[in-house]
């Protein structure tokens, strides 16, 4: 009997304390590559590869479809049709905008992107690239009009990399099957990691990730591992292959930048930042926060989403407080304005952190730490992807009271929303069947519904 007092005890006084740091411990296995030649070109003559879609508007009437040709810059159009129309007659043609870039030894194929405009909401649509037995066939579905109760469910990937971990995630992720975007966090293919950033690896990346980014959009986030800057083999141009290969909406939220912009999806406004741009006072990507912040209209899109790559709170030892600086600048912003999540990456393992903020620094009544917020945001670490420098399985010691549930392993998460008050969201690691969730909580909305939550973790 005093034993289970006891038990008891420790439990209560655990979930108090806020934190819990997950006694699983993963299994010993390191973040091996796959090797190039398992990610072949499609066969045949020019045959379209790399396939990405992308949301291609402000709202969702639009696609980006994104595609790389070999040896021809041609075909440089998509055909598409709604997926239960037969007629012939009704298929249409978007035409791309095409580029190439060098980087070092390297010179990239043809990368073509293409946006399909005025599409119907909630709408399947098929769509084609290339000619003759090189044709090659995939479908989308575009999302329901924005709307404030509107269902839908994220996908939330980060740190992804091509290893077999990479592999794992991403099978995992598909067999769920729930999924019907995926907010992407950053660091992508890890061709920095690479010899003169081996660019062949954003080749294979792009293969390695079709069989979910030709399908579904990708709302893309940038990573240090994006920045691919070598001045050492005359390399200064940052960002450059990303920005050659995954174009994004920007201009549609009246950004100025690739790096930072903004998306309504269905009940969700989507916020996404760059960690490695500059960010203090009257830099671009701070006035177009500061602008873009009151835009939100809450009764349109209640739910209220930040996307960036290096954690504003992070309790493990790799990359401890990297995101700080982002942190003092943003942060009193997120609480005014009610975000509710904030995704990020970067850490090599996963965290969810309560409700907090730190915005109340006051040397007079020594307050310097985070404090319980019911309008701060819960702030997610995704960075398990898979990536190709292991897991990041080293936690400070003593968990801070911030930090609500933390694990060393690889996996994915989802973002079920439901309606304007309630979401549902699941955290799951690799190695448990897709029935299981490592981190399980309801998330209330902070504008309609602003309870506190509680959470389930095993
Ligand atoms: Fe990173």
């Amino acid at each position: 009997m005093w034993r289970l007092v006891t038990i008891l005890f420790l439990l209560l006084n655990g979930v108090c304390e806020g934190g819990i740091t997950s006694s699983y411990v993963r299994k010993a296995a390191p973040s091996i590559e796959i090797p190039k030649k398992k990610f072949p070109p499609p066969p045949g003559y020019n045959a379209p590869e790399q396939v990405h879609i992308t949301q291609g508007d402000y709202t969702g009437k639009s696609m980006i479809v994104s595609w790389v040709t070999p040896l021809e810059e041609q075909p440089k159009y998509v055909t598409y049709w709604e997926a239960d129309e037969e007629n012939d007659n009704k298929r249409n043609r978007a035409r791309s905008i095409t580029t190439t870039y060098r980087y070092y030894n390297y010179s990239s194929d043809y990368i073509h992107h293409a946006t399909i405009k005025r599409l119907k909401y909630n709408t399947k649509y098929m769509y084609v690239l290339g000619k003759g037995n090189c044709t090659r066939k995939f479908w989308f579905t575009t999302p329901p009009e924005v709307g404030p109760d509107v269902p839908y469910t994220f996908g939330l990937i980060g740190d992804l990399g091509q290893t077999q971990a990479s592999n794992q995630t991403l099978e995992h992720y598909l067999a769920s099957g729930k999924g019907q975007t995926v907010l992407f966090l950053g660091d992508f293919s890890y061709a920095d990691a690479h010899p003169f950033h081996d660019n062949e690896k954003w080749d294979t990346f792009g293969r390695f990730i079709e069989k979910s980014n030709a399908y579904e959009p990708w709302i893309y986030c940038a990573g240090n591992h994006e920045l691919d800057l070598a001045p050492e083999i005359g390399e200064q141009v940052l960002f450059k292959p990303y920005k050659h290969r995954y174009h994004v909406p920007y201009r549609a939220s009246q950004s100025t930048s690739p790096l930072w912009y903004s998306i309504k999806r269905a009940s969700a406004h989507i916020i996404v930042l760059s960690s490695y741009s500059a960010f203090s006072i009257y830099t671009p990507q701070y006035r177009w926060l500061k602008e873009e912040l009151p835009k939100v209209n809450r009764s349109e899109t209640p739910w209220l989403i930040v996307l960036m790559h290096s954690p504003m709170y992070n309790s493990n030892n790799y990359h401890y407080k990297e995101g700080e600086t982002m942190r003092v600048v943003f942060e009193p912003w997120f609480v005014k304005y009610k975000v509710d999540l904030v995704f990020a990456g970067h850490v090599h393992s996963y965290e969810r952190s309560e409700r907090v903020s730190n915005i109340q620094y006051n040397i007079t009544e020594g307050i310097s730490s985070p404090i319980k917020d019911p309008s701060a945001p819960v702030y997610i670490t995704i960075g398990d992807g898979g990536n190709i420098e292991g897991i990041a399985d080293s936690f400070i010691e003593h968990q801070p009271s911030y930090s609500a549930f933390r694990e060393a392993s690889f996996g994915h998460a989802l973002l079920e929303i439901k309606n304007r008050t309630h979401a549902f969201y699941t955290w799951h690691r690799n190695q448990d069947s897709m029935a299981v969730s490592g981190d399980t909580i309801w998330f209330y909305n902070r504008y309609w519904f602003p309870k506190e939550e509680s959470s389930s973790s095993t």
